[in-house]
């Protein structure tokens, strides 16, 4: 019968996806996004300094900008990005730090990044999201 050979198939394809996120995940240390149900923890669109070198920034992206559009840390800081989306769905990704989040609307993903070096990192939406997506950027500082 074709169809077990075709379940049996799909079956083994899955399998190695699977294996392969694993073996990234635990082998390679490669940090996948958390992914938070909508919840109270989100309750404004602000930079919250938790301690002298630990910030927790809430995003959120809407049509056709990110708010807050600048965010300043200190160098050294370990910042907890939590992100999500006021209409549609938008991308979020800051320039040479790795980071590829997606912001979607009533879910909050969160990441973590060490900003070691002074500088600016622009955050640009990598999302189709209308006409003014290629407008639709932010930025770290590092100060
Ligand atoms: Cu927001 Cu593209």
């Amino acid at each position: 019968k074709y169809e077990i050979r075709v379940i049996v198939l799909s079956s083994t394809i899955l399998g190695v996806f699977f294996f392969a996120l694993l073996f990234n995940v635990f082998s390679r240390k490669i940090d996948v996004p958390t992914c938070i149900p909508y919840n109270a923890s989100f309750q404004k669109s602000e930079v919250r300094k938790v301690d002298e070198d630990y910030y927790e920034v809430y995003v959120t992206a809407r049509m056709w900008n990110f708010d807050p559009g600048e965010i300043i840390v200190p160098r050294g800081s370990t910042v907890d990005f939590y992100l999500t989306s006021a209409d549609v769905v938008h991308g979020f990704n800051i320039e040479r730090k790795g980071v590829n989040l997606m912001a979607v609307p009533g879910a909050v993903n969160k990441t973590t990044v060490k900003f070691d070096e002074y500088g600016e990192y622009r955050i640009v939406c990598h999302e189709y999201c209308g006409v003014g997506h290629q407008n639709m950027m932010g930025r770290v500082l590092v100060t």
